[in-house]
C-alpha cells in the first residue's frame, strides 16, 4: 500500500481572508493529530503559513515512527519502544525500520550477514584521521569521514538505483560503529582495532573501543546488552531536528553519505543529540546534592540563560517513554559494573526527585528526556563524555536512513524550499562611496 492510500482526506477547515473564502482539506492519518493541508494557501490566497521552529507544522507523511507526546507513547511501526528495547536487538530493529516488517529467522541471519561484511572500513579512509588533531572533538572527525565515504563507496550514491539505496543503507549502519570506534581510538592514541565477524554488533563495538592488540578482548555481556537497548532507544524519533535535516538535504537528491553527514552535524547541537554531553557536564558541575537547589533556581530564572539539560521536550510533555527504559538500564549497568552508589547518580536521582515535585517543571510539563541518564550510563560503560553525542549519531543512523529512503519512494516529495516574513528594508536606490561620508 502507497503512503497515499494510508491517507483518508476528509473534512474541511473553512478559511475567511480578504473577503474571500477558502475551503482547506483535512487529511487523518492513521492516529494522532489531524492535518490542514495549506499546499493550496499562497496559490490561492497569496499568503504563506508562519510557524519558526514548526511547532503546528507537519512536514511529510510518514509510516515509521509514532510520538503521543501527551500520553509518552513512542511506535516504531506499530510497536512500543518498551517492547522493543526488552525483547529485540538493534540489529532486528533496524530491519523493521527500514523494511516495515519484523523479520523472519531468516531474514534476520541475512541481514545480520550482510551487515556483518561490511563492517570494515576502506583502508586508505584510516588516513583521514592522521589529518585531524588528536584532540579533534569525535563528532568533527565523524561529520568529516562520513562525509567523505561518497568519495570511496560511489558505486551505491544513485538514490534512483533501488540496490544502491539498500547496499548504502548497509554500508552506514555497518561502518557507522567502526568510524566511532576509530575516531576514539585516534583520540586516546592508541592503534585503531579492526571488526570482528564472530561477534555481535554491540560486542564488536566494545571491542574495537576498548580492545587492544596486547591482549585478548573479553566482551562483557551485560554491558553489550545494555549497549544495545540504548542504540535502540535512540534508533529513529519522527521528525526531530537532524532527521528532517536528513530529509531536506535528501531532497536535493544529494547522495546518502552526504545528507547522513548532514544529520550528524544538526545532531551535535546541546540542544538536541548534544544534549547528553551537556547533561553528564552539568551533574558533575553540581557535583553533590545539597547544591542541586541553587541549580533548580538557575534554571528557573529566566536571566541566567541555563537550562536543566536533558529535561524537556519538544513533542513529550509527559516523561520520555526512552527515558524510563534508560533509566532501568542505567541501574543495571552500574550494578554489573560494580558502581551503583555512582554519585552522579544521586544527583541525578534527586535532581529527578526535586524537579518533577517542582510547580515549574511542573507547569511546563518538563520531564527528564533521553539525554538525562544516557550520559551516566555511557560514562560508566568507560566512554569520555566527548563520545556520547557519537553514540547517538551510531544509534539514529538508521532512523536517519529509514526516513530517507521513505522520503525518496514519496511521489509526492519534492525538493524543500521554505519562505519567509521579510521584515527588511524595502526597495532603495544603491549610493556609491564617492557620495557617502
Ligand atoms: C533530543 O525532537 C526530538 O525528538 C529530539 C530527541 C530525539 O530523539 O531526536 O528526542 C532528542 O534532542 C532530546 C532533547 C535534548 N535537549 C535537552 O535536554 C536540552 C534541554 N532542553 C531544552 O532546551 C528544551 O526543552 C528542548 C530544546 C528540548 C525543547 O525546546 P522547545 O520545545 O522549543 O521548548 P522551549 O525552548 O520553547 O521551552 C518551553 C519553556 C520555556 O519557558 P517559557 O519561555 O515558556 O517561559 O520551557 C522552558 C523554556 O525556558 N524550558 C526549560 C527547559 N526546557 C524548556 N527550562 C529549564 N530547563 C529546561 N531544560
Amino acid at each position: 500500500m502507497t503512503l497515499k492510500d494510508k491517507i483518508h482526506s476528509e473534512a474541511l477547515a473553512h478559511l475567511h481572508l480578504d473577503g474571500k473564502d477558502l475551503d482547506l482539506v483535512i487529511h487523518k492519518g492513521t492516529v494522532g493529530p489531524r492535518v490542514i493541508d495549506v499546499g493550496k494557501l499562497y496559490k490561492e490566497t497569496g499568503h504563506f503559513t508562519y510557524d519558526p521552529g514548526f511547532t503546528s507544522t507537519a512536514s511529510c507523511k510518514s509510516k515509521i515512527t509514532y510520538i503521543d507526546g501527551a500520553a509518552g507513547v513512542l511506535l516504531h511501526r506499530g510497536y512500543p519502544i518498551e517492547q522493543l528495547a526488552e525483547q529485540s536487538t538493534y540489529l532486528e530493529t533496524c530491519y523493521l525500520l527500514l523494511n516495515g516488517e519484523l523479520p523472519s529467522k531468516k531474514e534476520l541471519l541475512k541481514y545480520r550477514m550482510q551487515i556483518t561484511k561490511h563492517t570494515m572500513l576502506h583502508e586508505q579512509m584510516t588516513s583521514f584521521y592522521k589529518g585531524f588533531r588528536r584532540d579533534a572533538h569525535p563528532m568533527a572527525i565523524m561529520c568529516g569521514v562520513v562525509g567523505a565515504m561518497s568519495a570511496f563507496y560511489h558505486d551505491s550514491t544513485d538514490i534512483s538505483d533501488p540496490r544502491q539505496r539498500t547496499v548504502a543503507a548497509n554500508r552506514m549502519i555497518a561502518k557507522m560503529p567502526t568510524i566511532a570506534a576509530m575516531a576514539y581510538k585516534y583520540s586516546i592514541g592508541q592503534p585503531i582495532s579492526y571488526p570482528r565477524n564472530d561477534l555481535s554488533y554491540t560486542g564488536n563495538f566494545l571491542k574495537m573501543c576498548f580492545g587492544n592488540p596486547c591482549e585478548e578482548f573479553q566482551v562483557n555481556e551485560v554491558v553489550a546488552r545494555a549497549l544495545d537497548r540504548i542504540f535502540i532507544l535512540h534508533a529513529d524519533h519522527e521528525q526531530n531536528a537532524s532527521t528532517a535535516t536528513v530529509r531536506l538535504a535528501s531532497s536535493s537528491g544529494a547522495n546518502p553519505f552526504a545528507c547522513i553527514a548532514a544529520g550528524i552535524a544538526c545532531l551535535w547541537g546541546p540542544a538536541h543529540g548534544g544534549a547528553n554531553e551537556a547533561a553528564l557536564n552539568m551533574l558533575e558541575e553540581i557535583g553533590t546534592v545539597d547544591r542541586i537547589p541553587e541549580y533548580i533556581a538557575k534554571a528557573k530564572d529566566k536571566t541566567s540563560g541555563f537550562r536543566l539539560m536533558g529535561f524537556g521536550h519538544r513533542v513529550y510533555k509527559n516523561f520520555d517513554p526512552r527515558a524510563l527504559v534508560m533509566r532501568k538500564t542505567c541501574h543495571e549497568v552500574l550494578e554489573s559494573i560494580g558502581r551503583e552508589d555512582d554519585p552522579l547518580l544521586k544527583v541525578a536521582l534527586e535532581l529527578e526527585r526535586i524537579a518533577l515535585e517542582d510547580d515549574y517543571f511542573i507547569k511546563k510539563k518538563l520531564y527528564p528526556n533521553i539525554d538525562f541518564y544516557s550520559g551516566i550510563t555511557l560514562r560508566a560503560i568507560g566512554f569520555p563524555v566527548s563520545m556520547f553525542t557519537v553514540l547517538f549519531a551510531v544509534a539514529r543512523t538508521v532512523g536517519w536512513l529509514a526516513q530517507w529512503k521513505e522520503m525518496i519512494e514519496d511521489s509526492e516529495q519534492r525538493i524543500g524550499r521554505p519562505r519567509q516574513l521579510y521584515i527588511g528594508e524595502p526597495l532603495r536606490q544603491f549610493v556609491p562611496i564617492s557620495q557617502r561620508n
